[in-house]
């Protein structure tokens, strides 16, 4: 069966983000940069080194949990949307026991990458056949705002820690407009929330995960100034940067920075600007919280949907949680 490639639209904002991030006085970049076609794939390849243990733990819980996951879901759904769906292989876990127990389904990709996305409809295709692809190639907030102004029985999955990444100001923010999408309404609407979140844990685990001996991280990370200089003209030099990652313990989060090694200008075409880097600046990327149950709690209670379940890998690195509206 041939499927029909699609594309994310040119610019998600891509140029306005880094004039904005790259103009004032403490530099920082939006993690959603770090996804384009180069970094969606170091991606992938981060969630395959022995040292970042996320992603295996979170499919340990689902490959061990399917059934009771959709069983806090309650009765038939009929849309499964995935937040930053990338290639879909962990959400497939659960497509697979849900299409066995109703016989079909329609998945809505969300991501702002095409190529993984593409990767999921082509496999879940020949492996799910009777699972309808609907991607949405869109911010995850935009996405959630068309699909809340149709009512269905829906999950939303927003899995592997990316909450993590969002500020939490941003994530209440996030988890309200999800609510919005799964809130009961008329002939049985309304639906839940699965959320994977990674547990707070020793630095000495934490460290490792985001900075590879394999230096995979170190690129995906560096990849955002390669992308800034393939579609905005610019000119970084990948070498004079190093990849940092800490841990923020007050935060609670992992911090990664790009920190310049020398002083440096650096123009960039497309954008008439030059962003001019000191020795040891450093341009914040991403951050990665790490949030106990109790934060969990917290954040849904601010967006108006409460825990109903919660299951984690036997180390307890890793949680999944289903939540419905209160
Ligand atoms: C995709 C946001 C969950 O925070 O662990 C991995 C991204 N960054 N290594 C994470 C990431 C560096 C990842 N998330």
């Amino acid at each position: 069966m041939s499927v029909v490639l699609l594309r994310a639209p040119p610019d998600v904002g891509v140029a306005s983000a880094v004039r904005e991030g790259l103009g004032g006085e403490r530099k920082h970049l939006p993690p959603w940069l770090l996804y384009d076609e180069e970094g969606s794939r170091l991606f992938e390849r981060i969630t395959t080194l022995p040292s970042y243990y996320l992603t295996r733990a979170e499919r340990a819980v689902l490959e061990a949990h399917a059934g009771e996951i959709l069983d806090a879901w309650g009765t038939r759904v009929d849309e499964v949307v995935e937040l930053g769906a990338g290639t879909a292989t962990k959400s497939q876990l659960l497509l697979r026991v849900l299409v066995a127990r109703q016989g079909s389904t329609c998945f809505v990709p969300v991501d702002v990458s095409a190529a993984p996305v593409n990767q999921a409809r082509a496999r879940l295709a020949r492996e799910l056949p009777t699972v309808t692809v609907a991607p949405m190639f869109q911010q995850h907030e935009a996405a959630l705002a068309a699909l809340a102004a149709r009512p269905t029985r829906r999950v939303v999955l927003f899995l592997g820690s990316s909450i993590g990444n969002l500020e939490p100001n941003e994530a209440v923010s996030l988890a309200r407009a999800v609510r919005g999408c799964i809130a009961p309404g008329p002939e049985g609407t309304g639906g839940a929330l699965v959320l994977g979140t990674d547990l707070r844990k020793s630095p000495e685990l934490l460290l490792p995960a985001y900075d590879d001996p394999e230096g995979v991280s170190a690129a995906f990370n560096r990849n955002v100034l390669a992308r800034i200089n393939r579609e905005l003209g610019g000119r970084f030099d990948l070498s004079a940067v190093r990849h940092v990652a800490e841990w923020n313990e007050p935060g609670s989060r992992m911090d990664m920075y790009l920190e310049s090694l020398r002083d440096q200008s650096v123009p960039i075409t497309a954008l008439g600007m030059t962003v001019r880097l000191g020795r040891g600046e450093r341009i914040h990327t991403e951050s990665s919280r790490k949030y106990g149950i109790e934060d969990v709690d917290a954040l849904l209670g601010s967006a108006g949907m409460r825990r109903l379940r919660t299951w984690t890998d036997p180390e307890r690195r890793f949680a999944v949680h289903v939540a419905g509206v209160i």
